[in-house]
């Protein structure tokens, strides 16, 4: 995972726009965000990738295919992730943006996971990413004190045994397009004058409308899950939500009648990171030992669209604790550092390419 080390307090906002931490917390339970200064929604997710490749100890070269989730791009084209293939030097593999909103990187676990039981594919980054701090409207309170950036991976690879994921489920609702919306800026409305000026280019919630979708989805979703996993929802050991407002976590809580010693909670550290949430969390959990081999997990996302999807899966092995050979980290290094040089050399061989043949066209014309 990797976030911004900028941290905008809720204090912080106070001197921005008519809010109080009081509010902030009571209302959401978040007490502080990070904020992207130089990062970019695909630097962020570089440093996730490389991150979830340590652990993993995986060679960049063997990677088939990456997914970035993501509604905050760095471009409209190219993708997010084509930028993270070339930094990376994942010279195998294939690269492509989703957008499913907050629900993002559950959509694209779930996809990359079809995508290694298909045997197409054998090992797949997965990553959520977003730099929301670049469409909020610093100036609408009921938006700006919620959002916060960062970028978690994982890495999918085909394993032997009943650990993994067991099941998915994925759902939209496009009639709630316009509760979560960035209005202008596509081919709806392109960027104009008359846009910037209606600061329709910046995010846009009806967020008591989006609340009430996600305390009746996200309970559905877990259950459903579950269902089609073999499970009951008392057997889940630990939910991984995204985190857009501890009221929304406690709402499911009571509605599954779950304790909240079952949800990560994490929302008052970094707000809600729309498609980084969940792997940001999952990082964490993983980190402060929260996940144990054995332990069954959903993991479930809810948003924009609108969209919700639910991943069901059992822990194999607690990551953190395999020693990666220095000599590995080294190579990787390497390979990263070679990747930015192979970067401009190609870019330089595509510019001479281009000018030989310019030249070889004027001299076919004056002769
Ligand atoms: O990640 C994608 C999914 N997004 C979500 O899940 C967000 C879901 N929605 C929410 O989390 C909540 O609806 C919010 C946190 C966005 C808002 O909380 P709420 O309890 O639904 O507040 P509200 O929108 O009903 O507003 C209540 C009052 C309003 O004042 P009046 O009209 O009652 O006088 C707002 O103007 O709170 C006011 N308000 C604020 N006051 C201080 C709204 N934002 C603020 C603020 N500080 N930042």
């Amino acid at each position: 995972m990797y976030v911004p080390p900028r941290v905008l307090t809720n204090d912080d906002l106070a001197q921005r726009v008519e809010t109080s931490h009081a509010w902030i917390v009571e209302r959401t339970g978040i007490e502080r965000r990070h904020i992207a200064d130089h990062e970019t929604s695909a630097t962020m997710a570089i440093e996730a990738a490389r991150a979830a490749l340590q652990v993993a100890d995986a060679d960049p070269r063997d990677v088939d295919l990456i997914i970035v989730a993501t509604a905050t791009p760095d471009y409209l084209m190219p993708s997010t992730a084509c930028l993270v293939q070339d930094a990376l030097g994942a010279i195998r593999a294939g690269a492509v943006d989703l957008n499913a909103g907050c629900s993002g990187f559950v959509y694209a676990l779930a996809m990359a996971n079809q995508a290694i039981a298909s045997g197409e594919h054998r090992l797949v980054l997965v990553i959520g990413v977003e730099t929301l701090s670049r469409v909020i409207d610093w100036q609408d309170r009921s938006t700006c004190v919620l959002f916060g950036d960062g970028a978690g991976a994982v890495l999918l690879r085909t394993a032997e045994g009943r650990a993994g994921i067991l099941a998915s489920l994925l759902g939209a609702d496009g009639s709630g397009a316009d509760l979560l919306i960035i209005p202008a800026g596509g081919s709806a409305q392109p960027p104009s004058r008359e846009t910037i000026e209606g600061r329709l280019h910046y995010l846009r919630m009806n967020g008591r409308e989006v609340f009430r979708f996600a305390t009746r989805v996200v309970p559905r979703a877990i259950e459903q899950v579950a269902q089609k996993a073999g499970l009951k929802v008392r057997d889940i050991d630990l939910i991984i939500a995204h985190q857009a407002n501890l009221r929304i976590l406690e709402a499911v809580a009571k509605r599954l009648d779950l304790p909240m010693e079952r949800f990560v909670v994490n929302l008052q550290e970094y707000g809600n990171t729309s498609a980084a949430s969940v792997p940001i969390a999952l990082c964490e959990a993983i980190q402060n030992g929260r996940i144990q081999p054995g332990q069954h997990l959903v993991l479930v996302g809810f948003g924009a669209g609108l969209t919700w999807a639910a991943v069901a899966l059992k822990w194999s092995e607690a990551p953190m604790r395999l020693a990666v050979p220095h000599f590995h980290n080294l190579l990787r290094a390497i390979l990263y550092r070679w990747a930015a040089w192979r970067t401009r050399l190609r870019q330089l061989l595509r510019r001479l390419a281009i000018e030989g043949i310019r030249r070889a066209e004027r001299r076919g014309r004056s002769s």
